[in-house]
């Protein structure tokens, strides 16, 4: 053993290594830290934080940002960024993006070794570093996908004189590499995503396209979702449920399922299961045989039977008493029945759409209606939204029902006023789109010119909110309420032209002007 192997210079020898070996092992764990940061999530914000903390803890790092271009707008914005004076997502930088703007312009690295030098960086960074003791180094490496610079890596490190900045900026270089990657990635994701979302919306609209939904008015979001259910249900056999509260279209719908569907050409039938005493429904629904009972003089066939090849439509399917529940739960198995007092098996060959605007997992749970039968007929579950949930469809059904009624009682009624629009909106709608419907019927009939006015509306809707007047108003008031919606109209129609406005309501300009400033009309607005 020679004695310089065990002297001092071999000693330091061996602790330069030591030294060296530790950080080689520290730079190689901080790099698994980092890359399992980047590839745990596609928010790429919560894995550069977590990236940040590993700088922080093993390298010096104090600072840490990541700054992206934007790739449509060329704009810098911070993406993260740890221990500076800003650290908000998304943080536009500052014109003239200086050190951080040259990095990505470049693709190259620059160091800053005292930020007190630069004070316009140390500015933009939200840093002050004046005094000597809190001088910081500033390190900025590019970050890059397929070799193009998209955004920088920033790293503020106190400053040390004896600090070797090749190999800082190295090791911050791989880093910056591998969220370079991570950036691809979350990129190819995003794109896809957005290519995807585009496809499924066309797609859907391709298949409502092949659809007639002309005869039922509405363009709400959760109406385009039932033109979506009932397109998905109709080209099968499925048995569909129409759930919704009372005059929300139940009907309606389950007739868009039966002419949408291969069946079109054959029957819908339709049993208001609700309206049948209960010792007819069974008669109704399966037929009877000559002599089933007194009174049966005469073969029968039951709707199953007339609807043959076609849609069966059980309304008010919640109204079916326990013992026929327990026939139709046959039929929906074994597609066969008696009729009442006959002996041969009927096959059917009937699609069932059922309705009901009761609440049936109550009626199951009070035994009214019975559990397995719910899960035969719910196998696809259409549900209509009431009305006031959807209140852009309200203009258009009242549009649509004008119109419809309008030429029907022969009548040249053009448009509904403003106040009776703001009523119309303002209602809560309890009937549904059958009540908005019997409401502009009502209008319609009542209507004496080319404008349905608020005042042809029911009272139900004359609340103080939507019409401005309380129910309980005196004559004065609701004479008032009346002139002020026929000036309001007239100037409307008029663009504001207060002669032409006075020329319309057969009134002398003198009197008209009178009413205007009487009651406080502002007709400019009407230009
Ligand atoms: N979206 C719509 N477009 C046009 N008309 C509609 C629309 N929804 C409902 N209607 C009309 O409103 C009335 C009530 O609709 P429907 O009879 O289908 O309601 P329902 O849900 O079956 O009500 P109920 O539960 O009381 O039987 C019908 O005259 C129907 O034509
Ligand atoms: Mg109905």
């Amino acid at each position: 053993m020679s004695a310089t192997a065990q002297g001092p210079e071999a000693r330091r020898l061996r602790a330069r290594l030591d030294d060296r070996r530790t950080r080689e092992l520290q730079k190689l764990t901080s790099l698994l830290q980092v890359s399992q940061a980047l590839s745990g999530t596609l928010d790429l914000r919560p894995a550069l934080m977590e990236v940040f903390d590993a700088l922080a803890r093993h390298h010096e790092a104090v600072g840490c940002l990541v700054a992206l271009l934007n790739r449509d707008s060329r704009e810098l914005s911070i993406e993260a960024a740890e221990g500076f004076g800003r650290s908000g997502h998304h943080t536009p930088l500052a014109a003239g993006d200086g050190v951080i703007g040259r990095v990505i312009e470049t693709g190259r690295q620059v160091v800053v070794p005292r930020l007190s030098l630069e004070p316009t960086l140390a500015q933009q960074l939200g840093l002050r570093t004046s005094a000597a003791a809190d001088e910081r180094s500033f390190l900025c490496v590019p970050v890059s996908i397929d070799r193009q610079p998209v955004g920088a890596l920033g790293v503020c490190m106190k400053f040390d004189a004896g600090r070797n900045y090749e190999r800082s900026t190295k090791f911050f270089g791989i880093v910056a590499s591998m969220i370079g990657q991570a950036v691809k990635v979350q990129r190819l994701v995003v794109a896809q995503h957005r290519r995807l979302v585009t496809e499924n919306a066309r797609l859907k609209q391709e298949l409502r396209e092949g659809y007639d939904f002309s005869a039922i008015i509405g363009n709400s979001g959760s109406m385009q979702r039932v033109y979506e259910a009932v397109a998905q249900v109709a080209r099968t056999n499925t048995t569909a449920l129409i759930r919704g509260e009372s005059g929300t279209g139940k009907e309606l719908i389950a007739q868009a399922i039966h002419y949408n569907s291969l069946r079109a050409k054959k029957p819908f039938v339709k049993v208001s299961c609700g309206a049948l005493p209960e010792t007819l429904i069974e008669s109704e629904l399966f037929g009877y045989e000559k002599g089933a009972f007194t009174g049966a003089q005469d073969r029968k066939k039951g709707r199953f039977e007339v609807a043959q090849g076609g849609t069966l439509f059980l309304d008010e399917i919640g109204d079916i008493p326990l013992s026929t529940q327990v026939k139709l739960l046959r039929v929906l198995q074994e597609r066969e029945f008696d009729r009442l007092g006959g002996t041969e098996v009927v096959k059917v060959n009937v699609r069932l759409v059922a309705a009901t605007n009761k609440d049936m997992e109550q009626a199951i749970a009070h035994g009214t209606f019975r559990e397995d039968l719910f899960y035969r007929l719910n196998v696809f579950a259409i549900f209509i939204p009431p009305l006031r949930e959807r209140k852009p469809d309200v203009l258009l059904l009242a549009d649509h029902f004008l119109q419809k009624f309008a030429s029907e009682h022969g009548k040249d009624i053009r448009r509904i006023s403003t106040p009776a629009i703001d009523m119309l909106t303002a209602y809560h709608w309890p009937g549904n789109v059958r009540e908005l419907q019997n409401v502009m019927e009502r209008a319609v009939l009542v209507c004496d010119g080319q404008v349905v006015h608020a005042h042809h509306l029911p009272p139900t809707l004359q609340t103080a909110e939507a019409s401005g007047t309380a129910m309980n108003v005196s004559l004065a008031e609701a004479t008032a309420a009346y002139e002020r919606d026929l000036i309001q109209d007239a100037l409307k129609s008029a663009r504001g032209n207060r002669a032409k406005a006075a020329r319309l309501l057969r009134a002398t300009d003198r009197i008209f002007n009178y009413k205007v400033r009487q009651l406080g009309i502002d007709w400019k607005r009407f230009k």
